[in-house]
């Protein structure tokens, strides 16, 4: 794979340090690293009790875990150590801890959580999740996070959309980023060894179950070959497969669903892509801004929306909870009025917390403070010009969550990659508390089921064949010269979506997508990856298989829920269903996506009483 070809002198294998590893004292000890040689084919070979693909912060929760165990991991992401998607989370973390609040406790959090979602979400998941964060927070704290905390040095908690109290635990508006440098910095101490720019392609399957993965080293080209008997996906969602995103752009684009799909998972609730209400509007702040969070802390601190004509224009579509609505509603309000010319000339709406005192906005919104100023708009004075983009997608891979297991031997799944927690729309906030609370039990599970046989697993000839195959393939992949480069489909399917599964769907659009989306397909095989292994083509390359196949599942769940349910709105079918209280889950069949229905369970007495009570956030209390 490296292009550093041997001599053809048969099956041989040579050990030699890791090259990779990183922020790991000792490291270098525990972990198998072998170079194979094939007939024409050097690749590396790591062995490893447990390997968790993705490195934000349910990966690095998993990993930390599984350490305080006394069983080794080793996390892989295809960025540097400690830049992971999760550092673009930014407004906060909910726990109920009812610092400001005393009423709040985890049922109402819970109850708010299903509400949220519509009633699809998996009662248990997200009752684990409640549950756990008091304890996942305080620990975070104990672990150096730094918490913003009210004068009596209480952990300090903002209101966030749709949630009945204050709720949201927050560090500025860079929560995420202080989240995942706490946990990366516990993992240190934990001497979690962790290998960067590592792009996976394929699991590694022996036709029964999981037993590693393949893929390549990004800097150098170098072919690798994961041993494990153990591997945990926790490589995000999918939401930057549409062309306005708030998502890093080469990230969650679908190839933790396609890798669990291929190797025999079942995905679930894909058609439920979330969008949030305030991206940055490109045509005002250049392009490279485009859908570009403006975190949902702006609102919850008392920013207000206003339309062209001066409009506080959530008064009509919800007077009690205004612009703390659920996303979908707010991200649905914001879209009426650009579509009956209420927006700005750039096709935005404003919004404004220059109401409230200079400094409490600087101390409580800093990055947003400092972003806008680089972009000559001082927020404190003026407002910014926003509208949605798709943020989050609630679907991903179908788990139980007491244990991350897929139902495929060896393969397990957390955070964003998963689907369960957030039913048909999420609480914002909820986000990063799946990825520790959940994390958590993940590693506690696989560290239960680690046996003897786990711990230095052996390569067999055929797991070397399929591996050198998947190696084969991408080094076509990496020669391709036709004419079509890999980007510009990314680009054409982004649209596809933007316009076909949208905020707003139809029969009609969702059929159209999916012819577009058989025309984008078969261009692919006239790809043009311009230079080889190590290129950003390259990448692009081996994202559009995944995220195609993704797209897919998308636009034919859509097209199967004929109903509108929290973030998927259908305009032929506005309503609610109660026929569709059912999540859809997709496999793979005899080659083909095939969809199925499965109920939804029911959440336990304690929950249910908080749903039956009714708890809503008043937003003219804060007025
Ligand atoms: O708006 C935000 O800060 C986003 C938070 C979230 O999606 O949980």
């Amino acid at each position: 794979m490296t292009g550093k070809r041997s001599g053809g002198d048969g099956s041989t294998t040579d050990r030699r340090e890791p090259t990779h590893v990183r922020d790991a004292a000792g490291v270098e000890d525990r972990l198998e690293y072998e170079t194979a040689t094939s007939t024409d084919l050097e690749y590396e070979t790591v062995r490893t009790p447990v390997l968790v693909i993705g490195a934000g912060a349910a990966g690095a929760r998993v990993a930390i875990e599984l350490a305080e165990s006394g069983v080794e991991s080793l996390v892989i992401g295809k960025r540097d150590h400690g830049d992971a998607h999760t550092t673009w989370a930014a407004g906060g973390v909910n726990a109920a801890l009812g610092s400001l609040d005393e009423e709040d406790d985890w049922t109402i959090h819970a109850a708010d959580t299903l509400d949220e979602g519509h009633q699809l979400n998996d009662p248990e998941a997200v009752e684990l999740t409640t549950r756990e964060m008091p304890a996942r927070i305080r620990e975070l704290a104990d672990w150096g996070m730094p918490l913003d905390r009210t004068e009596d040095g209480t952990i300090n908690q903002r209101y966030f959309g749709a949630q009945s109290y204050r709720r949201t635990c927050f560090v500025g508006d860079r929560t995420g980023e202080a989240m995942l440098e706490t946990l990366i910095e516990r993992a240190r101490d934990l001497e979690v060894p962790y290998r960067e720019n590592v792009m996976i392609t394929r699991l590694l399957s022996d036709g029964t179950r999981v037993v590693g993965a393949v893929g390549f080293d990004m800097e150098t080209g170098q072919g690798l070959l994961f041993r494990s008997n153990h591997v945990v996906l926790a490589a995000g969602g999918f939401s930057a497969l549409y062309d306005r995103h708030s998502s890093r752009d080469d990230e969650n684009n679908g190839d933790a669903q396609a890798l669990a799909l291929e190797a025999g998972a079942r995905l679930l609730d894909l058609e439920f892509v979330q969008f949030h209400p305030t991206g940055m509007v490109g045509e005002r702040y250049g392009e490279e801004w485009d859908g570009r969070l403006v975190t949902e802390a702006v609102r919850g601190e008392g920013g207000r929306l206003y339309n062209t004509e001066g409009e506080r224009f959530m008064e009509r579509y919800s007077p009690n909870q205004m612009e703390l609505d659920a996303r979908d509603v707010v991200a649905r309000a914001i879209g009426r009025e650009l579509e009956e010319g209420r927006g700005t000339e750039n096709g935005g709406v404003y919004l404004d917390i220059s109401h409230r005192d200079d400094d409490y906005v600087r101390e409580r919104l800093p990055t947003m403070v400092e972003r806008f100023e680089s972009l000559g708009v001082d927020i404190t004075e003026k407002p910014m010009e926003v509208a949605p983009t798709a943020h989050y997608t609630m679907g991903g891979v179908d788990i139980d969550f007491r244990t991350g297991e897929t139902g495929v031997g060896g393969l397990y799944a957390v955070g964003e990659a998963v689907a369960g927690v957030h039913g048909a729309n999420r609480l914002g906030g909820n986000s990063l508390a799946e990825t520790v609370a959940i994390g958590k039990l993940v590693g506690e599970h696989v560290a239960t089921v680690i046996g003897e046989a786990d711990t230095d697993p052996d390569v067999t000839a055929s797991q070397r064949t399929l591996a050198e195959r998947e190696f084969r393939a991408l080094e076509a992949l990496a020669d391709a010269d036709g004419d079509v480069a890999p980007q510009t489909l990314l680009d054409d399917l982004g649209e596809l979506l933007w316009n076909h599964a949208g905020i707003l769907r139809d029969e009609a659009g969702l059929r159209a997508g999916l012819e577009e989306l058989e025309a984008l397909r078969a261009r692919t095989a006239d790809l043009d990856v311009d230079g080889g292994l190590t290129s950003k083509s390259f990448e692009y390359a081996v994202d559009l298989s995944a995220s195609l196949t993704v797209a897919e599942a998308m636009l034919r769940t859509a097209l199967e829920r004929t109903e509108s349910r929290g973030a998927h709105y259908r305009t032929d079918y506005p309503e609610t269903d109660g026929e569709w209280r059912v999540n859809l889950l997709v496999s793979v069949e005899d080659g083909e996506l095939s969809i199925r229905r499965r109920g939804v369970g029911d959440p336990s007495p304690p929950v249910q009483e908080a749903l039956e009570e009714g708890y809503e956030l008043d937003y003219h209390h804060l007025e």
